[in-house]
């Protein structure tokens, strides 16, 4: 396994090229689809993603942070994308193909993200959570709580931790 690092969060160093971003989109777009067990219909979960596509990944990216793990073969097998939403950074998306599940491959990409959180000088970690089961445990896992409940109109709720 390796991951690779994206860190434009202090101004643009590093772009990404198409094919990986074209792998990303794929990676988010399949990924949630694969977990869907029915909290989503088809055009909520087109909603749910539509921030990936390539363009608005890229154009994210070019104040964002993205950490990409690759398995042996160097296949993107999960992603993390933190973006900014004025002056707060939030985790956008954190993503571990299924088959890959459960070992804590997310866990590994949310250490990056919550380093990089320190490293910028926030006190707090907000993410976008989508409403399957398992993302929610995921992040009560590592200390998050929520602040309300989503209303079956919502695609997303809000997790938070102090750091
Ligand atoms: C949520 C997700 C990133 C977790 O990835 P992962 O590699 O399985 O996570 P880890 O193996 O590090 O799990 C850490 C802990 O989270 C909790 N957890 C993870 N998946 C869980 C599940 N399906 N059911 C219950 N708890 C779960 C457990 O406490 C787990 O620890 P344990 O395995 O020792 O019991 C992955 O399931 C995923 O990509 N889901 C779809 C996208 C998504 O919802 N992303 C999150 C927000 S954008």
């Amino acid at each position: 396994m390796k991951i690779k690092v994206i860190d434009n969060l202090k101004g643009k160093t590093e772009s990404l090229s198409q094919s990986k971003v074209d792998n990303v989109v794929a990676l988010i777009r399949k990924n949630t689809q694969d977990v869907n067990q029915g909290e989503y219909r088809s055009d909520d979960l087109e909603r749910l993603n539509d921030f990936a596509t390539p363009e608005k990944i890229q154009k994210e990216l070019e104040r964002g942070y993205l950490a990409m793990l690759f398995n042996d073969e160097k296949d993107l097998i999960g992603c993390a994308l933190v973006v900014r939403r004025g002056i707060r950074l939030i985790i956008k998306t954190l993503q571990v193909k299924t088959v890959y599940c459960r070992k804590g491959y997310g866990s590994l990409l949310y250490k990056h993200c919550e380093s990089l959180f320190e490293q910028m000088g926030m006190n707090e970690i907000e993410v976008e959570v989508p409403k399957f089961p398992r993302s929610e445990a995921f992040y009560r896992s590592h200390g998050f709580v929520k602040t309300g409940n989503p209303t079956q109109r919502d695609l997303r709720f809000a997790m938070f931790k102090y750091i």
